[in-house]
């Protein structure tokens, strides 16, 4: 098992994306608690939007919940969309949201190393929060570069490494983990701070953006709708929800409770 849980094929592939619930939860809880920040899915429609001519092809690698997937067919009006991801039940997720919204779209079950996909298939390629799940990041880059054809365009975000760093020290304060602050950044593969590097092994970059995202937890049980869908700490606690928000709640000053992250968004080309 790797120290990095987000590094950790059993997690990433077991019970992080299993199911479509605690990617919800998460989301959920930080899009109430964000209060300054782009909406990450339209910058990246404004980013292609501003490069993608309509009816380009368009691929959404590790696309999730397909929220951005969502926001590029809308923005996009692209004539094929695919959305790859290595989580059934979150294309499942993708699939059906697609279809609520009318939009046109497939969904491909796949490791973003291998993709199986021809050369030259796509005008542009989204990869949002998730090249942080490989260990080798180049290689997905090299499978994306493979896929874009000459010219075409990739959007790669990501976060930084000192991302929620102040939630380290709040569940250290509380004592509900004695490591919590010196736990390797979910992000250390691939972060706002080696995005340029990689990306450059495979594709020309033209632009990287960096954003700064804060967000405030309301109250204890906020906080703890989050942490319980961090993979980071080790909280020991049973109960769930109500007994770490009680425990937040009796052992850490009030609330609000604020946290920071920089979002980076490269904007690259296949040579
Ligand atoms: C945090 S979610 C990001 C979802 C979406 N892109 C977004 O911005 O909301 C990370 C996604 O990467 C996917 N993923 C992780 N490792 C993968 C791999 N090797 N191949 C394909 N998808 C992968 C997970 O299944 C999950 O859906």
């Amino acid at each position: 098992m790797s120290a990095n849980p987000f590094l950790d094929p059993t997690l990433v592939h077991g019970d992080l994306y299993r199911g479509d619930g605690r990617l919800a939860d998460r989301t959920h809880a930080m899009h109430r608690a964000k209060i300054s920040g782009s909406d990450v899915a339209d910058t990246i429609a404004d980013l292609l939007a501003a490069r993608v001519p309509a009816g380009a092809a368009v691929l959404d690698i590790g696309c999730g919940r397909g929220t951005t997937t969502l926001r590029l067919a809308d923005r996009l009006r692209p004539w094929r969309l695919i959305a790859v991801d290595a989580s059934a039940a979150l294309l499942h997720t993708t699939r059906d949201r697609l279809g609520d919204a009318g939009a046109l779209g497939s969904v491909v079950c796949a490791d973003f190393h291998h993709l199986p996909l021809p050369d030259n298939v796509a005008d542009a390629t989204v990869a949002a929060f998730c090249l942080y799940h490989s260990p080798t990041p180049a290689g997905a880059i090299a499978e994306i570069a493979r896929c874009l054809r000459p010219g075409g365009t990739a959007v790669l975000v990501t976060k930084s490494l000192d991302s929620y760093a102040e939630l380290d020290h709040l569940v250290h304060a509380a004592g509900l983990d004695p490591h919590a602050t010196s736990r390797p950044s979910l992000y250390e593969s691939f972060h706002s701070g080696n995005l340029l590097t990689i990306a450059a092994t495979n594709l020309t970059v033209l632009d990287v953006q960096h954003e700064e995202h804060v967000f405030q937890f309301v109250d204890a049980t906020h906080l703890a709708r989050y942490l319980i869908t961090t993979p980071k700490y080790r909280i020991t606690l049973t109960g769930g929800i109500p007994t770490l928000a009680a425990a937040l709640q009796q052992r850490l000053s009030a609330p609000p409770y604020t946290t920071r992250s920089t979002v980076s968004f490269a904007v690259a080309v296949r040579p």
